[in-house]
């Protein structure tokens, strides 16, 4: 097929992009996305500090725009986040004890439970381990323990019980410590039926990154019968060395049956959150780039 969505479609799998509802305005970025994408995930407009500026005070206006575009050009959406360390709205950031978990389970039922039904996956939980596979010491993990992860993971599923859940994170390019850890996680949860179906790979590279073991890593979370997902791919770079790292990556979900979709953390490299390293598939000018080509021929 002739477009990125269309051609992951042949497969069975969707081919995504972040969006920003206040660029869907923008012509070219309005024509690009109609045209080559069939998932979107909110860049910021789901975060907690978005979704519920005031305790129990919820704000939808930039989610609810994305989910009726979505539905209006027949996308699926990506939940993104529910519970993460970074952009939680400041009157969260202080509290303690039972307070903040009580906190976290009242915006998981009130942002998953508000889109109930209309979400493909949710990343539950963004972002909770270090490189070496301990946790991050976050206001999440140290008020409320490790137990917090699988509380989140039981809310969103008391919440949407339709939604596949995901855990997700960076940096697990490959079999590291930091994947390793991710990996016995959801070994544990499988094991004592916490509910988890999916992990989320961001997938943030540079041209120079190791991708030797990519995908044998995202084949060994498959074998355990979760799905994977490439969240929020971007390479920094040009030319032929990029192209090739976004081929490398796309290879490595076509090859593995339970890789369910790729999702490109932007469109155009005007608005990538990664400044001046043109990471994603066209440029400022919404012209396609060599990476975009290589991701074309690889799906
Ligand atoms: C980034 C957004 O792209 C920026 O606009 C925002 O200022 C900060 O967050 N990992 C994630 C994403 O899970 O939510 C982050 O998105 C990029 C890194």
């Amino acid at each position: 097929a002739e477009t990125l969505g269309a051609s992951a479609a042949e497969s069975g799998r969707y081919f995504g992009a972040a969006i920003a509802p206040n660029f869907l305005g923008e012509e070219g970025y309005a024509n690009t996305l109609n045209a080559e994408f069939n998932s979107i995930v909110a860049e910021n407009a789901m975060k907690w500090d978005a979704t519920e500026p005031s305790p129990g005070q919820f704000n939808f206006t930039g989610g609810d725009q994305l989910v009726a575009y979505a539905e209006d050009h027949g996308m699926a959406v990506r939940g993104h986040t529910l519970v993460w360390h970074a952009q939680q709205p400041t009157w969260a950031q202080g509290l303690q004890g039972q307070a903040l978990h009580d906190a976290m389970t009242t915006h998981i039922a009130g942002v998953a439970g508000h889109y109930q039904g209309k979400i493909s996956s949710w990343d539950v939980v963004n972002e909770a381990f270090e490189w070496d596979g301990s946790r991050r010491q976050s206001n999440l993990q140290i008020q409320l323990g490790d137990k917090w992860i699988e509380d989140a993971f039981r809310a969103a599923d008391a919440a949407d019980p339709d939604a596949r859940l995901c855990y997700n994170d960076y940096g697990t390019d490959g079999v590291n410590a930091k994947s390793d850890a991710i990996y016995d996680m959801v070994v544990d949860f499988q094991a004592r039926g916490v509910p988890i179906d999916c992990v989320g790979f961001q997938t943030h590279l540079g041209s120079d990154s190791d991708l030797g073991s990519y995908q044998q890593n995202l084949q060994r979370f498959a074998d355990l019968g979760v799905d994977v997902e490439i969240t929020e791919l971007d390479v920094g770079g040009s030319g032929s060395a990029q192209a090739n790292v976004f081929r490398t990556v796309t290879e490595a979900c076509l090859a593995v049956d339970r890789c369910t979709g790729i999702t490109v953390w932007g469109i155009t490299d005007k608005y990538s959150w990664r400044g001046e390293e043109t990471p994603l598939l066209f440029d400022a000018n919404y012209q396609k780039k060599e990476a975009y080509e290589a991701v074309l021929d690889a799906l």
